[in-house]
């Protein structure tokens, strides 16, 4: 029975989303309707009420929270990446610095334990790797610190670097002791809680496929807030659908198609927003640094212009995934997307991609990527209401046909 969406609900999900720090739509997907229904259920509440809990209670939307992000992530997750950490690492094998990494958002430890595994085989001594990874998910978290990852964390080949490393156990995965010495779990929200890492004094930040679920503000402020830990030739790593492209002042895209790789450019200093403590570290944090002083030098001017691919090169994607050869095709759109992150027509192109090949999540970040970009680009959402309604998602795909009428209507211009 289709269920009628009233203005009092529609509006307590916006509050929800906001106070949760969430991209309201994702609430309204039928995924998490079904979620929120059952929840009610489960706790004895009717709707109304577990709403108002849901304002209520920051467990509550801690919870919710966890349903729409879901902490899912595997080793060696954008192989290119990893390579360009080993060789990052290697370089700095004989510098007498601890060699430090931070993963936000770690999901339960894919990422982290990859980026360790790659550091300790570039040569770098355990003694001085230190990997802090961070994520809200409490059962992540919990996983992580004991080493104890979900059969889906493999996909494929293990890479080099894992063997020996990682071993299964039943359907799971056991991490290794010496891996699991270098990495520091941390439960903690990394947009509002403060995280046990000086500012400027990490190699490496990885912030992947985190920044898609949140809405404006907290994009900004964790995409700033992540920047800022990064020493100057830092790297930080953005996931294929979240680059952190309004931080162009601070970091400069690396030339290395599918790492989705970025380099702090110079240490301007970044303000980090307001913070509260973290509910659980899982040691007390050796912070083995000291800070360096802020040189004054100014950041270079960089004009804000976006940088297009030739359509040309658009063109040849198009042709190759009309052949069918989708992974090919996808191989050279995300080359394209690192070179133009926000080029409208390279991540319409992926979303096409995905969608014809049934990755329809991946589908749908891209075209939320591109909406974030410009919330008229009539294409995104044309797509995005043709996906919404082949997953049977009506209301929702209406709502996408709505904004683009008005967006008719207003004499609005595309892209
Ligand atoms: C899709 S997973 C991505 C994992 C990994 N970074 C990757 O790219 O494969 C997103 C992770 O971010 C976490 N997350 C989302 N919002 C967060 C927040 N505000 N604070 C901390 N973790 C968050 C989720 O719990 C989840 O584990």
């Amino acid at each position: 029975m289709m269920q009628l969406v009233t203005k009092a609900d529609h509006d307590d999900l916006v509050r929800i989303a906001s106070l949760s720090g969430l991209e309201s739509d994702l609430l309204r997907s039928p995924g998490i309707t079904r979620w929120l229904d059952r929840r009610a259920r489960t706790l004895g509440l009717d709707e109304k009420s577990h709403r108002a809990m849901l304002m209520q209670s920051e467990e509550e939307r801690r919870i919710l929270s966890e349903q729409v992000a879901v902490p899912e992530s595997w080793i060696g997750r954008y192989p290119v990446s990893f390579d360009l950490l080993r060789e990052r690492a290697h370089a700095e094998k004989w510098n007498s610095s601890v060699f430090r990494v931070l993963s936000l958002g770690c999901a339960a430890g894919q990422e982290p334990f990859s980026a360790a595994a790659c550091i300790l085989d570039a040569g770098v001594p355990a003694a001085k790797i230190e990997v802090v990874a961070v994520d809200r998910s409490r059962s992540a978290i919990e996983m992580g610190m004991n080493g104890d990852l979900p059969a889906m964390a493999v996909r494929g080949e293990l890479p080099i670097y894992m063997r020996h490393r990682l071993e299964r156990s039943g359907r799971r995965w056991k991490v290794g002791d010496e891996l699991r010495s270098l990495v520091t779990f941390v439960e903690a929200d990394v947009v509002s809680q403060s995280i046990p890492i000086e500012p400027e004094s990490c190699h490496v930040v990885f912030c992947r496929n985190v920044l898609i679920y949140l809405e404006s503000d907290a994009r900004d402020r964790l995409s700033r807030r992540a920047a800022s830990y990064l020493r100057e030739n830092g790297v930080f790593f953005s996931g294929h659908a979240d680059p952190p492209h309004d931080l162009r002042k601070t970091l400069a895209p690396l030339d290395r198609p599918g790492a989705f790789a970025w380099c702090r450019r110079s240490d301007e200093t970044i303000r980090i927003p307001h913070e509260s403590p973290p509910t659980v570290a899982s040691r007390p944090m050796p912070i083995r640094t000291e800070r360096r002083p802020l040189k004054k030098a100014s950041a270079p001017e960089v004009t804000p212009v976006v940088s297009l691919a030739s359509p040309t090169e658009v063109e040849e994607i198009h042709r190759v995934a009309d052949f069918g050869r989708l992974s090919e095709a996808r191989g050279l759109a995300e080359g394209l997307l690192a070179l133009h992150p926000a080029d409208p027509s390279v991540i319409l192109i992926l979303a096409t991609i995905d969608s014809a090949d049934g990755r329809v999540e991946a589908a749908r970040d891209h075209l939320r990527r591109a909406l974030y970009l410009n919330p008229d680009n009539l294409s995104a959402l044309f797509q995005m209401a043709v996906l919404c309604e082949s997953e049977g998602e009506l209301e929702l795909g209406a709502r996408f046909r709505r904004r683009m009428d008005r967006i008719d209507s207003d004499g609005g211009l595309e892209e």
